[in-house]
């Protein structure tokens, strides 16, 4: 086995503050499948160039449909390659670090078992007692389907290695979706706590990885600059927008029974609203910001089936043009049902009941084959009390917004009003902006590293608390009942490559309000 690879600048500078993960064995469960390839495995190589890996690190593939640990690490290097020379992946580089590559398939080994069959985990438990003592932290990574997800936190309770043995821990992290609706969401976490404890359950949301998401909490934490203005007296309402340019793609059978609203709302977008309107932590300790996140969650209005209706959009793509391309109807997507009722975009007025955000509305968007790929958490405060500029050119002042950029296009903006030069009076708008990458020379990131690193150092603060996601779901509930008793009238109704559906607009312009271009 190699020494660490020397680690190009960036990350090298990285590491300089960033501690070594405690050594441990991580068990990819669905080692054959897409999210290992295209997330885990290119997010751990980067850690292993950043330093961050230690050498008592193991890596241990499960999966039934590769036959041999050789067989499991050509189909990485091969996809690892393809990500260099044809690009369109999470993962981006110009060439491959060959020795940080050997030290991770070095560190690689593979059992080939069915999940449903327990012998596959007194197996793996043999396979672990025979690596390395250094590794004797294990991390059980479960990146297959949902429906697997009890059954293989159930097995490894059964053989016994799930225990934590003395100065030893024992994790598991867990993908999304977890659960489709409240119900689901507690018997799930009902039946994997049978088995472990809180402290090990690792509940992921990629959002959280992203450096931009992270952000939130410094921006709004660190600087007293804009603390004071975080509230209703100073903020007229947040819009919160993750506009997606991909349809269904071959995720037809998934997302059928699934929808936009399962799909996005009470994860991805709930975790930018909850790090937008939570109250200030007593300290950056997990449980800490995990209780404010859920309590912020906990604070939305419930629903009730008329304010359902009155308050939440559905759409679902037609025929269109995005991005220069010619696309299909979502309905005539492979796996899709020509008469299906799935919605493929939501938009949602919620209001969160607190001291902070009474009479705030928030506007909540997001759908395939929109216009454009953007995220974005906008937040437009109130116009100036009054127009002192009577007997000028200037009518109508225009509003502040501060505008977060979450992707692409990383960065903060804030909007405000000037005076164009000239012996008039006239206003403009005018934005100072902040890009991250003029400022920070970024490390190749998928998103998925913090993430795995966290897991290893033991810090759960980007993960969820089985209560923050069942609040997530708590308040979604209501349009899940409503929106399966009641089909969708217009159906589709918004052309693949626009904004979204002309509902969504109504839904502002009756507040006197207009959501921001996509533009
Ligand atoms: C996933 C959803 O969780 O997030 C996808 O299942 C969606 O439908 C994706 O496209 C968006 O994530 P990102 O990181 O590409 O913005």
């Amino acid at each position: 086995m190699q020494d660490h690879p020397t680690a190009p600048r960036d990350a090298a500078k990285k590491a300089e503050t960033a501690a070594v993960a405690q050594p441990c064995a991580m068990v990819i469960f669905g080692a054959g499948g897409d999210l290992t390839k295209r997330l885990v495995v290119p997010a751990l190589y980067n850690l292993v160039t950043a330093q961050r890996l230690p050498d008592g690190f193991r890596l241990i593939g499960v999966d039934r449909s590769l036959g041999t640990v050789e067989e499991w690490r050509d189909s990485l290097s091969s996809m690892m390659n393809e990500f260099v020379t044809k690009g369109g992946g999470e993962f981006e580089a110009d060439h491959i670090d060959q020795t940080a590559w050997r030290w991770l398939t070095d560190r690689t080994t593979y059992v080939k078992g069915d999940l449903t069959d327990p012998q596959a985990y007194r197996q793996l438990k043999e396979h672990l007692a025979r690596l390395d003592k250094t590794a004797s932290n294990h991390l059980f990574y479960l990146a297959v389907p949902d429906r697997f997800f009890g059954t293989i936190v159930a097995a490894l309770g059964e053989v016994d290695m799930v225990t934590e043995p003395d100065g030893q821990w024992r994790r598991v992290v867990i993908e999304k979706p977890f659960g489709h609706d409240l119900p689901s969401a507690k018997a799930l976490n009902a039946e994997i706590l049978k088995t472990l404890q809180e402290h090990q359950i690792y509940r992921m949301d990629h959002f959280l990885g992203k450096e931009t998401v992270q952000n939130i909490m410094a921006l709004r934490f660190a600087n007293g600059l804009f603390e004071p203005l975080w509230n209703r007296q100073h903020i007229d309402h947040v819009q919160i927008t993750v506009a997606e340019t991909v349809g269904v793609e071959r995720r037809g059978k998934f997302y059928e029974v699934t929808g936009a609203l399962r799909d996005m709302v009470p994860n991805h977008l709930f975790q930018l609203l909850s790090l937008t309107a939570m109250e200030p932590p007593i300290s950056f300790d997990a449980e800490a910001v995990r209780d404010k996140k859920a309590e912020a969650i906990q604070a939305i209005r419930p629903m009730t089936p008329r304010r359902a209706m009155k308050d939440a959009v559905r759409g679902q793509y037609d025929v269109g043009t995005v991005l220069g391309k010619q696309v299909q109807a979502y309905r005539h997507e492979p796996d899709v049902s020509p008469q299906s009722n799935t919605e493929t975009y939501i938009a949602w007025k919620l209001q969160i009941d607190n001291w902070r955000w009474a009479g705030v509305p928030f506007y909540l968007r997001t759908g395939k084959y929109l216009k454009r790929r953007w995220t974005e958490i906008a937040i437009r405060f109130h116009q100036a009390p009054y127009t002192l500029f009577r007997g000028t050119h200037v009518e109508r002042m225009n509003p502040n917004w501060m505008i977060l950029r979450i992707q692409p296009d990383e960065g903060i903006a804030l909007q405000f009003a000037a005076k164009r030069p000239g012996p008039t009076v006239t206003l403009d708008n005018v934005r100072m902006d902040f890009a991250y990458e003029s400022y920070f020379a970024a490390a190749p990131n998928t998103g998925y590293e913090t993430l795995l690193y966290d897991c290893m150092i033991g810090d759960a603060t980007l993960f969820q608390r089985a209560d923050n996601i069942e609040a997530g779901w708590r308040a979604v509930q209501p349009l899940l009942d409503l929106w399966v008793s009641s089909a969708p009238q217009h159906f589709p109704n918004y052309a693949a490559g626009s904004d979204g559906p002309a509902a969504a607009d109504a839904l502002l312009a009756r507040d006197g309000r207009a959501w921001r271009p996509l533009e």
